[in-house]
């Protein structure tokens, strides 16, 4: 076996991803997820990041694929992220062989684990996800515009707000200490928020809503909205605007809703958008994230005059669970 490698298996060598491999990961990065790729910008955070695996395969010392594993749920979950295959080894394979590597790494580090957990955005039919049990579907609206257009499509959507609604309570912003940890520990979320597959899904990560997970949570840097701060019937967060690929360089700014109600859900988008206004530079990519339900509701209230668009039909991202 190859010094410094964990393993081998199908003509492949195991490694442990290393700050220095960034530009050979990027290079097998192109176009991936319509330019919407975030690895770019965690990359060198997942390599610090505790109880994460950043496993890469290579053939003949040339990477050819990445896959990474984070340990949740109190051990008991491993919820695998940025899986990719260089484009000139796709479709021999190496994907399966990457995967049961790192699945079986992982257990062997954390013997705890006993399902693996993922999001995908692509419904590879009921063939291909056999494997798998569905959890959940949600809707994703996603929305694209320039910085400068934001101002105008927001005042849009208060003015559709005030007209609507009228005068609305307002959301309440809550704090990532006693607030949240008392909305997520309660054992009625679940059902009270509908949330999918009993999970908070976190830009594409699902965890669920338990003590060990808060801190994870915490990393993240969200901006949390509530209907009220005990017992909401509505929950929202936003993850700070990102740098992507797309168009040569844009942002990508996802927004994560929980709960059934469309009234509280346009409240939310149009306060996150708000409140995230000032870090959006250049071209920016939304990602709106809900109950299937309200996705022509959300897509309704999107359609402005303003410069902000949508630019995808409505699509979905597929919450998978498989034991291990
Ligand atoms: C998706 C991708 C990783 C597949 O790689 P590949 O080596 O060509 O995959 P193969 O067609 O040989 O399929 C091999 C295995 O990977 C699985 N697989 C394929 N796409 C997958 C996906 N998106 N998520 C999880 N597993 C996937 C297949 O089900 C198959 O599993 P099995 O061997 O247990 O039956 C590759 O096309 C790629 O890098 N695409 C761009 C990045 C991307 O879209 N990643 C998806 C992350 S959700």
């Amino acid at each position: 076996m190859a010094k410094d490698s964990v393993g081998e298996s199908d003509g492949l060598t195991f490694w442990l991803a290393r700050s220095e491999d960034y530009d050979d990961v990027m290079a097998i990065s192109e176009d991936i997820y319509r330019g919407n790729d975030y690895l770019p910008h965690r990359y060198h955070a997942w390599l610090t990041e505790p109880h994460r695996v950043v496993m890469l395969a290579k053939r003949e010392g040339k990477l050819v694929a990445l896959e990474s594993g984070l340990v949740v749920d109190d051990g008991r979950t491993v919820v695998v992220e940025g899986l990719r295959v260089s484009p000139s080894e796709r479709g021999k394979g190496v994907a399966g062989t990457v995967q049961r590597f790192t699945d079986q790494y992982i257990q062997r580090l954390y013997p705890s684990v006993q399902v693996k957990r993922l999001t995908r955005g692509d419904n590879a039919g009921p063939q291909k996800l056999a494997k798998f049990t569905l959890l959940d579907r949600r809707a994703v609206l996603s929305l694209r515009g320039e910085s400068e257009a934001f101002d105008a499509f927001l005042s849009e959507l208060k003015a559709k707000v005030s007209a609507e609604e009228g005068p609305a309570p307002e959301l309440v912003v809550l704090d990532e200490g006693e607030q949240l940890r008392g909305v997520l520990l309660d054992p009625e979320i679940t059902s009270r928020l509908q949330l999918p597959g009993g999970a908070i899904i976190q830009d594409w990560q699902p965890l669920r809503p338990i003590e060990s997970n808060l801190e994870v949570l915490r990393r993240r840097g969200l901006t949390w909205l509530a209907d009220r701060a005990a017992s909401p019937t509505f929950l929202s967060f936003h993850t700070p605007p990102y740098p992507i690929p797309y168009n040569g360089g844009s942002l990508r700014f996802n927004i994560d809703l929980f709960g059934t109600g469309l009234a509280p859900a346009r409240r939310a988008l149009l306060s996150h958008l708000e409140r995230a206004r000032g870090a959006l530079v250049g071209m920016v990519l939304v990602h709106v994230y809900m109950h299937r339900p309200l996705w022509e509701g959300l897509r309704e209230f999107c359609e402005v005059n303003a410069g902000v668009r949508r630019c995808r039909d409505y699509w979905e991202q597929l919450f998978l669970e498989r034991e291990l």
